[in-house]
């Protein structure tokens, strides 16, 4: 493999933070725990497992408490309560780190991507240690090593970056599956998203890259990848050798060893029927699509620069459907966009009963400022949206109910992720479908397929018994 400067300089770092985390150590008698705690989507929590990778490699050991020597938040600033949650916790920790003097704090993610909160965090937290954005977070190595020899709070913030380093140490929280980003960013300007603003224009991987660490992750174990990007289908665009979306899954396919493919997130205003055709044609491709939809209401579709309106969005539902009967197609849902109005939620519960949901997730709109959604009339009153969210996410379980129970007396084929929290006799399996079965099993057989028979529904996860 290939590394390139800025890789070969971070490693150089790690070395550095190895010598003086032994230092400590030694000095403790003890081993120095970290904590790393991810909000929000998967993307964070890839980031997470490199965060701890080169954490790990320094000579930390993990604890889950939230005392440790070092912890490290992973924000997220989609919603509101996401932000507000974050500096609840980061309270607690003051109180931590007066009884641990040694202890470090770090912020990252999405949030520190605001100019507001940066301010707030240098104004009133002057106990956290370090604070760094989303796109500098391949440096982490380097700012720690600044952080344990530098006595003041660490700001390094860039506003947009045009590296991709991604050959770092990475630690895994499973052995057998795991995520990969092919590309960062996003450029569809929602009105009421913050996202391109704190994860910047859109940058693809080239194709060899994203295949060649692949076949070392098959080569460590992994059965499954789940191929990352906030727009996957748009995946590509600017490379020199612009490959699609359709072509990089064709790619992936052709690895040996690995068994299932997933992907996140499509935008239905960029999925191809290419994308159908290859998903259609694949052994590895699971059956199962994210698709958010956002409202039913064309009209609010059209505010929320969606580029798409509810007539296509079913054509694409019953183009994919068509291609795929079996397939499991999940979404997102916002409730209480400005403007929106009961019949404006009529078309979106409409949309759930005729797209046939096998699940939603429902978010109450949250106002982000500095999105153009944020400065629009008719903000809609709480007690208006609480109603409309309560008709949404009745009319969703009803129909993921429904939906889900056709796999009822099936027999299918789970990877086995990992042992069940409430009883550890049983394991918890995952469909192709991206439904949970629990069963009696050994734990050794964590990270293998196996066929169940699907024996009890509960609402949205079966029961079953193994077969073989
Ligand atoms: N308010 C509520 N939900 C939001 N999402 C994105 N921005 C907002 C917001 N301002 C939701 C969208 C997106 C998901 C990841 O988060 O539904 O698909
Ligand atoms: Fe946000 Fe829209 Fe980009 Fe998704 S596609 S990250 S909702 S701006």
């Amino acid at each position: 493999m290939n590394l390139n400067e800025e890789e070969l300089k971070q490693l150089e770092y790690l070395d550095i933070l190895k010598d003086i985390i032994a230092e400590k150590e030694k000095a403790l008698g003890r081993k120095l725990t970290c904590q790393v705690t991810t909000f929000g989507c998967q993307m964070n929590a890839r980031d997470s497992e490199k965060l701890l990778g080169i954490l790990l490699n320094a000579g930390f050991v993990e604890t889950e408490e939230d005392d440790a020597d070092f912890v490290i938040y992973n924000t997220c600033t989609v919603r509101d309560n996401a932000n507000q949650r974050v500096f609840g916790r980061l309270g607690a920790l003051k109180s931590h780190k007066k009884k641990n003097k040694d202890m470090k704090i770090a912020l990252c993610g999405c949030m520190t991507q605001e100019p507001s909160v940066v301010e707030k965090l240098k104004q009133s937290y002057s106990f956290v240690d370090l604070i760094f954005g989303t796109h500098n977070i391949f440096a982490f190595a380097e700012y720690c090593v600044r952080m344990y020899s530098e006595n003041k709070q660490i700001v390094e913030i860039w506003d947009k970056t045009d590296k991709i380093v991604e050959f770092l140490p990475v630690a895994r929280k499973y052995s057998f599956k795991s995520g990969i980003n092919i590309m960062f960013g996003c450029n569809n300007f929602c009105t009421y998203c913050i996202v391109p603003y704190v994860r910047g224009r859109e940058r693809s991987r080239c194709s060899e890259e994203i295949v060649e660490e692949i076949k070392s992750l098959v080569k460590d174990g992994v059965v499954e990848i789940m191929l990352l990007g906030q727009n996957v289908n748009s995946y590509g665009k600017g490379l020199e050798d612009e490959v699609s979306f359709p072509e990089l899954l064709k790619k992936v396919e052709a690895v040996d060893g690995l068994e299932r493919i997933r992907f996140m997130t499509s935008h239905p205003k960029d999925l191809s029927d290419e994308l159908i055709k290859v998903m259609a044609e694949s052994k590895k491709i699971c059956r199962h699509i994210h698709l958010p939809l956002q409202s039913g209401s064309t009209e609010v579709l059209r505010r929320m620069n969606r580029r798409y309106t509810k007539e296509q969005y079913l054509a694409l539902v019953e183009k994919i459907r068509a291609a795929m009967p079996d397939i499991a197609i999940t979404t997102d849902i916002i409730v209480g966009f400005p403007g929106e109005t009961y019949e404006d939620v009529l078309e979106t519960v409409d949309v759930i009963k005729k797209a046939q949901f096998d699940n939603a997730f429902t978010f109450i709109y949250s106002k982000r400022t500095g999105t153009p959604a944020a400065s629009m009339e008719d903000q809609v009153d709480e007690e208006t949206v609480k109603k409309h969210f309560d008709l949404v996410l009745s009319t969703v379980q009803e129909m993921a109910r429904t939906r889900t129970k056709r796999f009822d007396g099936r027999e299918v084929t789970v990877l086995c992720e990992g042992v069940n929290e409430q009883d550890d006799a049983y394991l918890d399996g995952r469909m192709s479908e991206n439904t949970i079965v629990h069963f009696k099993g050994d734990k050794s057989l964590i990270g293998t397929f196996k066929k169940v028979k699907l024996t009890e529904f509960h609402g949205f996860y079966y029961d079953g018994v193994i077969l073989e």
